[in-house]
């Protein structure tokens, strides 16, 4: 494990994500992309075969995203990320990194609570679209039930979360000018420890 090999580059006081970071956090953001788009569709009054595809596709692509971020999750507890700007309130320092823990956790969980309502739904779920999983619970479970509540409620909520730290972004970029939309950039820049 190397304590630093998460520091590189000049943005905010010289730091900045290294690029395995920056590769996992714009990789989850394009899939979070397509599975909520995914998400919205199924919502609408489509054709039922059409209709069979998406949900497949919805599974898929969200397993997909529980391993990923079980991956980035792994990298991250093995690499420190930058420090927050030094001027960052108490407050704001606490809730960015709330968020940031908020998202680790749901992305694994909320995946996990899709395949319990699928498994409900006596509907197989691929990993990946390839493997092949069991029933996480037999079909009709009540917890599974319950979860295709509280599966597609838990997911628009997160909305409201994924809206605040885009604007957290967005505030440290327009107005705050501090480099820390820079530093999960893509991009070069900065020497590797
Ligand atoms: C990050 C991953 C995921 C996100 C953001 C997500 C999001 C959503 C959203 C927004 C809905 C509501 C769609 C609607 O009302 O039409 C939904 C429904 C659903 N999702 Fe997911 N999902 C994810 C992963 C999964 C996975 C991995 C599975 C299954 C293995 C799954 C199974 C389901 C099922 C079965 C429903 C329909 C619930 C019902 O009405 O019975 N989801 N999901
Ligand atoms: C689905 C959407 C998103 C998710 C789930 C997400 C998730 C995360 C997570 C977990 C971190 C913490 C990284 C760590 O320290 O381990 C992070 C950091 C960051 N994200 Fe996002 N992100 C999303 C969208 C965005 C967008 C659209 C932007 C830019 C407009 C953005 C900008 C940033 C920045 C600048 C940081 C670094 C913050 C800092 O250095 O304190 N994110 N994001």
């Amino acid at each position: 494990m190397s304590a630093t090999a998460g520091l590189t580059g000049q943005a905010a006081g010289g730091w900045r994500y290294d690029g395995v970071a920056r590769v996992f956090h714009w990789l989850v953001v394009a899939m979070l992309v397509v599975q909520y788009s995914v998400a919205l569709l199924l919502a609408s009054l489509l054709p039922k075969s059409a209709e069979d595809s998406l949900v497949a596709w919805h599974f898929s692509m969200g397993s997909s995203v529980c391993v990923v971020m079980l991956a980035r999750l792994a990298w991250r507890l093995t690499h420190r990320p930058p420090p927050p700007p030094a001027d960052l309130s108490p407050r704001l320092r606490l809730l960015s990194r709330v968020t940031h823990w908020t998202f680790y956790a749901v992305f694994i969980v909320l995946p996990v609570l899709g395949w319990a309502a699928a498994s409900a739904h006596g509907a197989q779920v691929k990993l990946a679209g390839l493997i092949p999983l069991p029933l996480l619970v037999p079909k009709d479970d009540p917890f599974g039930k319950a979860m295709q509540t509280v599966h597609p409620a838990i997911a628009i909520t997160l909305l409201a979360v994924i809206a605040l730290h885009v604007a957290g972004a967005l505030y440290h970029a327009v107005i705050k000018r501090d480099g820390v939309l820079q530093r999960m950039l893509p991009g070069r820049g900065g020497v590797t420890p």
